[in-house]
């Protein structure tokens, strides 16, 4: 059974704009992400696809344009609604941004007791399935200091995905990771996508990544959604800087 629904956009973004100073970043994106879909977003490096999804849980706001969330735009939102709605939402920074004053258990813990959720064997628990989930089973004490980098990675999808959300955004799950590893992250997202319906928005560099998670594949460019479609699209587009990007081939000359 196919279980996403292409018919009403969970997310609505339209006409985004974003400049730092006189850099401008995004200049007009539009992109629709639907329930239950993967949706990889792709692009050269400094393009801006983590600013496109801070604007998705609203840690940035547009300079233009608009973020709806099932049709409300996240700009009109009052600060209890914005809370709610990012409650629905797992967020993995590109950097895993852990508490490096807190165990990596206390880490994986801190959107449940944000959510008010106070139960220590229900925390304990699910702190252990989050972090059987990414490997980490054995490691729930360690101070993120003492975590090689794939590590705290791990650690913060576990932390992302703890709270059951919705929808869950990841800036590059699978950086720095072995290709085993790598493969145990994308088969936790599919999993997740199969058994529960989350949303996974991924932002990744790894193309075998991508053929293997995706729905569809978002290939952000010069400001603006370049290109959007299925990955065999992907595949057989004759777009020659498509086929670059893919390829991974810069045009330089040795
Ligand atoms: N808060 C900020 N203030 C100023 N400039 C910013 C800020 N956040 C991002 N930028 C700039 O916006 C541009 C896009 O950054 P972004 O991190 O979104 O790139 P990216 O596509 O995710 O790249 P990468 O693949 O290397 O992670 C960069 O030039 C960056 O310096
Ligand atoms: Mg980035």
């Amino acid at each position: 059974m196919d279980a996403i629904s292409y018919d009403k956009p969970f997310i609505r973004i339209t006409g985004l704009k974003k400049s730092f100073g006189e850099q401008k970043t995004l200049q007009g994106v539009d992109l629709d992400i639907y329930h239950g879909e993967t949706l990889v977003l792709i692009g050269p490096s400094g393009e801006g696809k983590s600013v496109l999804l801070k604007h998705i849980i609203g840690l940035l706001n547009p300079d233009d344009g608009k973020v709806e969330l099932e049709g409300t735009d996240l700009s009109h939102m009052k600060e209890r609604e914005l809370l709610k709605m990012r409650r629905r939402m797992g967020y993995l920074f590109q950097n895993a941004a852990l508490f490096d004053s807190l165990t990596v258990a206390e880490n994986v813990a801190f959107p449940l007791l944000e959510a008010g959720i106070r139960d220590r064997k229900e925390i304990n628990k699910r702190v252990q399935e989050a972090l059987e989930l990414v490997e980490l089973g054995e490691h729930k004490d360690k101070m993120p200091v003492n975590l090689s980098g794939g590590m705290r990675k791990r650690v913060g999808i576990a932390r992302a995905i703890i709270g059951k959300p919705d929808c869950v955004l990841y800036d590059e799950p699978t950086a720095g990771l072995d290709p085993i590893v790598t493969d145990v992250i994308d088969l936790m997202i599919q999993r997740l996508q199969k058994r529960f319906q989350v949303t996974s928005i991924v932002i990744t560099h790894d193309m075998g990544s991508v053929f293997k998670i995706a729905d569809r594949v978002a290939m952000l460019k010069n400001g603006v959604i370049y290109f959007i479609g299925t990955p065999d699209e992907l595949k057989q587009s004759s777009d020659p800087e498509i086929q670059n990007f893919i390829a991974g081939r810069s045009g330089m000359c040795a």
